[in-house]
């Protein structure tokens, strides 16, 4: 079974690991579609600390990683799911719901995100560190 999964994956954290794993994990291939920076601004209303270059690097670079694309646009997963020939979307639990409609192409999964962590959270921790 091929799995699919998307995000920005910014600041890699321990969070994004267990996601990849777990998703890796319910097949035999994992596909990875790292939003570019253009649509994490149009997402996430802010460009990434990481570029999307080095964003794909890190993932690529993951054992429980297949394949690494670039998501241009939120309104081509199902192109993305076609190509890709995948057999089941796997997204965090913060996506319940939002991608039912993709049932029709393939099995679509929601797993429970890894507690108190997140790229938000880690960039406010680093904001709030005091200057010298
Ligand atoms: N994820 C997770 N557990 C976390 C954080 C993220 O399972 N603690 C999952 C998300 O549900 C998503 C994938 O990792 O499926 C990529 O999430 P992304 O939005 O890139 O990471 P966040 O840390 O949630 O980023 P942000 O704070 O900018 O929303």
């Amino acid at each position: 079974m091929r799995i699919i999964t998307f995000g920005t994956f910014d600041m890699f954290h321990v969070g994004h690991l267990n996601i990849l794993e777990r998703a890796r994990a319910m097949g035999s291939s994992l596909v990875v579609g790292v939003s570019s920076d253009a649509l994490n601004l149009e997402k996430k209303g802010r460009y990434p600390i990481c570029n999307q270059q080095d964003r794909m690097r890190i993932l690529s670079a993951l054992s429980c990683v297949d394949e690494v694309f670039l998501e241009e646009s939120l309104a081509l997963k199902p192109d993305y799911i076609r190509q890709h020939q995948a057999d089941c979307l796997v997204m965090g639990d913060d996506w319940a719901g939002k991608f039912d409609e993709l049932k029709r192409l393939c099995e679509v999964h929601y797993l429970p995100r890894t507690p108190a962590i997140s790229t938000t959270e880690l960039i406010e921790v680093v904001r709030s560190v005091p200057q010298r």
